[in-house]
């Protein structure tokens, strides 16, 4: 599953220089949108100053708490015996995974159809155990694979920072193992083509996933400590120093990004109310939405945004791809907006291929060619 927006790519390609730069100067470093995290892994991991970060969907805020709230490493070992062990034994007992299991074992190949059709059956049986089951068996995960996410949620440690380690780490598993093309916003169906992809993700087992991310979350911490909470970056930007270095990534698309990563949301929560349609959505009330992918709203969110950020006196780092987008916002607009509050001090255009999902006005092609501007913008 790739994130949409996500920055990996252009931290080797500017993004991360420019960071590491501009920090030297600053006494802390903010990101407002921070997503799945990218930019904040490597600031805390790289640049030895407390990060901030907030986003409105609460997975992501997990996702950062994991880095941000520990600066030594964990031991994986430890956790794999007190959390993985235990939701394997518990799994087992329950009388569903022999259900499931009865299901998978029987499963003959020309009978997808029917198989995924007793599945979604099953699944609408009440476990108690957690939200994916009902929501999210027989279409994202298998049967096996729902009832193993709810053990994982609900033998989740006691310790605070041991729990937002293990939540993080479910959130990264169910992101390698869901059945979906690209993003959470409609799951694999089991017609001619899609049968072998629903079938190839169905088939991970969630905790073999989990152990080896479970490794790699352990390893990641900040050399600093910082913090990460939900939040509106507008109205945030009114609380930040002239110190702060803020990265700033908006949304580009004007479908809201809480469509595409429900399950994620979801698992960050650990409930979820009555799910609707192919996509399994939860109600709209329990899917956070933002003014910048709202095409009527997303002028107006940039230019508040904007000025509430130059009023605090901050060094800020916006990036934004070139063109025009399916929210209505463009590299022009971002300048055009920003040079009235600040003066732009550098330009940097990537030229990539970027998932556009959404993204992008003219073409929706999951992945597309595009130029992104990184500017360094710093108040009048
Ligand atoms: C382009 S993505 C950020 C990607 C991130 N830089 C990364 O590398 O993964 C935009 C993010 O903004 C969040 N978002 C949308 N509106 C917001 C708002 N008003 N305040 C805070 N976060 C918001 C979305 O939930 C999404 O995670």
């Amino acid at each position: 599953m790739k994130y949409m927006g996500s920055k990996r790519v252009m931290l080797e390609n500017g993004l991360g220089s420019l960071i590491r730069e501009e920090s030297k100067k600053a006494t802390r470093i903010v990101d407002l949108f921070c997503g799945a995290g990218s930019v904040v892994g490597f600031a805390a991991e790289n640049i030895d100053l407390p990060v901030m970060a907030v986003d409105l969907q609460a997975y992501s805020v997990v996702l950062a708490k994991s880095i941000l709230d520990r600066s030594s490493p964990m031991s994986s070992i430890d956790l794999e015996k007190k959390w993985i062990d235990k939701v394997e034994k518990n799994r087992i007992k329950s009388g569903l995974w022999d259900k499931a299991l009865n299901l998978s074992t029987k499963i003959d190949i020309r009978a997808i159809k029917s198989y995924v059709e007793k599945c979604r059956e099953l699944c609408y049986q009440n476990s108690e155990i957690g939200p994916i089951w009902n929501a999210y068996g027989g279409y994202y995960f298998s049967p096996e694979q729902a009832l193993t996410f709810d053990h994982m949620l609900s033998n989740l440690p006691e310790n605070e920072i041991e729990k937002t380690v293990c939540r993080a780490s479910i959130i990264i598993t169910a992101m390698r193992c869901v059945a979906s093309p690209g993003h959470t916003a409609q799951p694999f169906q089991p017609t001619k083509t899609a049968k072998k992809y629903l079938l190839s993700s169905w088939k991970r087992d969630p905790l073999i996933v989990c152990k080896k991310v479970l490794e790699e979350v352990c390893n990641q911490y900040a050399k600093t400590l910082g913090e990460a909470y939900v939040g509106d970056a507008v109205k945030e930007a009114n609380k930040l120093r002239a110190s702060d270095l803020v990265i700033v990534d908006p949304p580009y698309s004007g479908v809201h990004y809480s469509r595409f990563y429900h399950v994620l949301e979801t698992i960050a929560r650990g409930d979820c109310g009555p799910v609707t349609g192919a996509g399994r959505y939860p109600a709209i009330i329990e899917r956070p939405q933002s003014a910048f992918s709202n095409p009527s709203q997303s002028e107006e969110a940039l230019t508040k945004l904007l000025t509430n950020l130059s009023k605090t006196g901050a060094t800020v780092i916006f990036t934004f791809p070139e063109g025009k987008c399916s929210n209505g916002l463009s590299g022009k607009i971002i300048q055009e907006t920003a040079r009235a509050f600040f003066s732009i001090r550098k330009k940097i255009i990537i030229n990539g291929k970027f998932s556009t999902l959404g993204g992008n006005k003219e073409k929706r092609a999951p992945r597309k060619a595009s130029s992104e501007l990184i500017l360094l913008m710093r108040p009048k």
